[in-house]
């Protein structure tokens, strides 16, 4: 096969992404990864929406009945699946897809949803509409985004948010009332919510609202 200039320079920039991904931004987030796999149960089946590399439900891979990870970043969900190959962890699935088919690819009930730092960037109608499919888990585990108090911290986060391309969607999901009433919309409500060592993140506890 012929490769274009077009494949070499989209092929670099695919390797350029996992690797920060792999380097950096997982390294970062850690700390989170690390207090969300402290509120998964051993042995629960667990679906996962913007799993990106899969770093969290491979890091509980080894404890989990089962679990599905999903995310529309193509590049990242195989290198997720080459990673739960390399692991031995058959029962890990991960599919590149919108999460708002998510149900289309769900083969069990899960007992545990989580989205972690991948809600703010959907467009809010997006966002429910996944919100209300994680809604089929008994407990939903959110890590996301809260304006920080410090202006310095918060310039940096939207300094952050503008370099991921994502300033204009975390201002309208500021403005649209941030998580709290997106959860409301997506049918969740809140048991618990907790802070983490980053003060821009913090995650909700969640169950579905009993009607
Ligand atoms: C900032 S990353 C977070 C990755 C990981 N969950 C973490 O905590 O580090 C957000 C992820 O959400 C994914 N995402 C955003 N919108 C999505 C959608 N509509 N369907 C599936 N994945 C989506 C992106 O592709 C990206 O991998």
């Amino acid at each position: 096969m012929k490769y274009g200039q077009g494949d070499t320079t989209e092929g670099c920039h695919v390797v350029l992404r996992l690797w920060v991904r792999n380097h950096i931004t997982d390294r970062v987030n850690a700390p989170i990864r690390r207090q969300l796999a402290s509120l998964i149960p051993s042995g629960a089946r667990v679906v996962e929406v913007g799993c990106a590399n899969g770093r969290l439900l491979l890091d509980v891979g080894w404890r989990v009945d089962c679990a599905l990870g999903i995310d529309r970043d193509a590049p990242m969900i195989d290198a997720a699946i080459r990673s739960a190959r390399r692991r031995n962890l058959p029962h890990l699935e991960f599919i590149a897809a919108d999460a708002r088919n998510l149900t289309q690819w769900l083969r069990f009930r899960p007992d545990l949803a989580v989205a972690s730092l991948s809600l703010h960037e959907m467009p809010p109608r997006t966002a429910v509409a996944v919100l209300r499919q994680l809604a089929l888990a008994d407990t939903v585990l959110i890590a996301d985004l809260v304006e920080p108090e410090s202006g310095l911290q918060r310039a940096l986060l939207h300094a952050d948010e503008w370099i991921a391309g994502h300033l204009d969607r975390y201002r309208a999901y500021q403005a649209q009332g941030g998580m709290p009433a997106l959860l409301e919309a997506g049918g969740l409500a809140v048991r618990q919510m907790l802070p983490t060592r980053n003060p821009a993140v913090r995650i909700w506890v969640c169950a579905p609202h009993v009607h």
